[in-house]
């Protein structure tokens, strides 16, 4: 596909996280940004980003990929509308829950991808996962590699697979938010104000998370810091105490629990 057109359905936070760095791609065509009623966001993110608006229904045609940034409620009547209006357009979903065989079922024989970030994707730090429909061909996954590459990194796994871990890769910052109020407002009792607190803390996540994406195993490095006996090692007893792994794995066991159920 050479340098592709690229349509937004859905103009929100994540249409934006994806076009804002993919204008830095060369081997993108026209970015073309639409949604359902909005038009003084499409007015801003035209002026901050210089990227075309339209109605999706009226520019369809000139585009190659189309990306459905909207949420999974909206997608049955925005499929059914693209059923007669698409012709061998590349279909890409963000919305929770839309895999590409549900996709495949509204526009047979089209490729198809599913595409679940982070919230991390705002500042081009997502961890996403993708799936790719049945249809798709390498021209198709040179085009959502940039894509994916615009917000950060990238893991394909299968649709089931996604399903279950977007506990780990979507929800789970959730987790490490708490630790971070949690050891923010600690740090407060200790006479820090609120911005002391918040770096000493942001930065010990951040450099922890360095030294992990740096390759070494966490096992090695939670024993490098705790001396048998030592100091870090009574934190630890009283996190074995509590339950922490355990209490972790429910938590992803829970998320998934629950999206399962909306999902019906
Ligand atoms: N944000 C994240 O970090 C994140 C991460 C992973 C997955 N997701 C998935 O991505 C979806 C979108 O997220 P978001 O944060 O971008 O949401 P958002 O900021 O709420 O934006 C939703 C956009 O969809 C548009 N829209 C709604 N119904 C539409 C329709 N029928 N036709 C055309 N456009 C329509 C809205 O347009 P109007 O404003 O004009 O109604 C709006 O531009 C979420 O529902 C979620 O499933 C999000």
């Amino acid at each position: 596909m050479n340098k592709p057109n690229i349509l937004f359905i859905g103009a929100g936070r994540m249409a934006e996280a994806i076009f804002s760095g993919l204008k830095q791609s060369t081997t993108i065509g026209t970015i073309t940004v639409s949604n359902q009623s909005d038009q003084s966001r499409l007015s801003h993110l035209k002026k901050t980003y210089n990227v075309e608006t339209a109605l999706w229904q009226e520019v369809i045609a000139d585009h190659d990929v189309i990306i459905l940034a909207m949420p999974p409620s909206a997608h049955p009547a925005v499929l059914s509308e693209l059923t007669g209006r698409v012709r061998n357009q590349f279909i890409i979903t963000v919305a929770a829950g839309i895999g590409p065989s549900v996709l495949e079922e509204s526009l047979p024989g089209l490729p198809t991808a599913w595409i679940m970030p982070n919230t991390a994707a705002d500042i081009g730090e997502s961890m996403s996962l993708f799936a790719c429909g049945r249809h798709v061909k390498p021209e198709h996954r040179d085009v959502l590699q940039t894509i994916l590459d615009s917000i950060g990194e990238s893991a394909e796994l299968t649709e089931a697979q996604i399903h279950d871990l977007t506990a780990v890769t979507g929800s789970a910052p959730a987790f490490v938010y708490q630790m971070a109020e949690t050891l923010e407002q600690t740090a407060k009792t200790y006479g820090l104000s609120s911005e002391v607190a918040r770096k000493l803390v942001v930065q010990m996540i951040f450099g922890s998370a360095s030294m992990l994406k740096d390759g070494r195993e966490a096992s090695e490095l939670r024993d490098q810091v705790t001396t048998p006996g030592g100091a870090t090692a009574a934190g630890l007893e009283v996190l074995e105490k509590g339950n922490y792994r355990e209490l972790l794995y429910e938590a992803v066991l829970a998320v998934n629990k629950k999206a399962a159920e909306q999902a019906k």
